[in-house]
C-alpha cells in the first residue's frame, strides 16, 4: 500500500483539512532563515501540499513547486497565484513526484523539503533527486521527523510505524542513512518542534 495511487487519493482526501492542521509557521521562518533565498534566486518546493511555505518567502524569486496529489494542487495552484500577483515572484506549480522531478540538474539555488522525506515512498530518492537539481553551492533544508542515528529504533516507533507510513508518515527514517554518499555538507541540524521530534537541517551541496 505505499504506491503513488494511494498517496494521490489519501492526500487528496485530507487535502481540505490539512491547511487548518499543519501550521509549523515558526519552523517555516526559521526554515526560511537558514536556506536564505535572495531576490532573483530560484527556488524548487516539491510536495507543498498546499503551500504554506508560499508565504514565507521573500519577493523576486522565482519558485517552481508542486505535489502529487490532485487535491493539494488545486490549493496551491490558488494560493501561488494570489502570492504572485502580490509579491511579483514568478511561481511555477507542477505535478511532480519528488523521487523524480524531470526538472534540469545543478538547476536551483535552494530546495525546500518539508515533511517530504518521511512522507514519499523512497526517502533516500528523493534526497538525491533534490541534490541533484542544486548547483554547487546551493542549499537544500529539510524538515521532517526522523529517527535518532545512533541508537535502535524505540518500541513505541516500531509498533507505530506501519499504521503511520500507511496513513501519514513513516517513523523509522534516520537522516543520515537518506543523505549517505550524496555531494551535501551538513551545515546544521537543530530541533524545530515537539521537543527535537520534528528537526531541521541545512545543507549545501558540495562543488
Ligand atoms: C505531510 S504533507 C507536507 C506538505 C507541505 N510540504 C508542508 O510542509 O505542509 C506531504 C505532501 O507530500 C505529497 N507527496 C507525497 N508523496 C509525494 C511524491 N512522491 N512527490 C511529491 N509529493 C508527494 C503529499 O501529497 C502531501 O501534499
Amino acid at each position: 500500500m505505499s504506491s503513488p495511487r494511494w498517496r494521490r487519493f489519501r492526500y487528496t482526501l485530507y487535502s481540505p483539512f490539512y491547511d487548518g492542521l499543519v501550521g509549523f509557521d515558526g519552523v517555516r521562518r526559521r526554515s526560511m532563515e537558514l536556506a536564505a533565498p535572495r531576490r532573483g534566486e530560484r527556488i524548487l518546493i516539491p510536495g507543498a501540499g498546499p503551500g504554506r511555505d508560499l508565504h514565507f518567502l521573500p519577493e523576486g524569486v522565482e519558485v517552481v513547486t508542486g505535489d502529487l496529489a490532485d487535491g493539494m494542487l488545486r490549493q496551491l495552484r490558488r494560493r501561488a497565484a494570489r502570492i504572485e500577483e502580490r509579491t511579483g515572484s514568478v511561481m511555477q506549480v507542477v505535478e511532480m513526484d519528488a523521487q523524480a522531478t524531470g526538472l534540469p540538474p545543478a538547476s536551483f539555488d535552494v530546495v525546500l523539503l518539508h515533511l517530504v522525506a518521511a512522507v514519499v515512498a523512497d526517502g533516500r530518492a528523493c534526497l538525491a533527486e533534490a541534490t541533484r537539481v542544486l548547483r554547487p553551492g546551493g542549499r537544500l533544508v529539510v524538515f521532517d521527523k526522523f529517527a535518532p542515528e545512533d541508537r535502535p529504533l524505540s518500541l513505541l516507533r516500531r509498533v507505530a510505524n506501519p499504521l503511520s507510513r500507511l496513513l501519514f508518515t513513516s517513523l523509522d527514517r534516520r537522516l543520515g542513512e537518506l543523505v549517505e554518499g550524496l555531494p551535501l555538507t551538513m551545515e546544521c541540524r537543530e530541533p524545530a518542534a515537539l521537543g527535537g521530534f520534528f528537526e531541521l537541517a541545512l545543507f549545501r551541496r558540495q562543488d
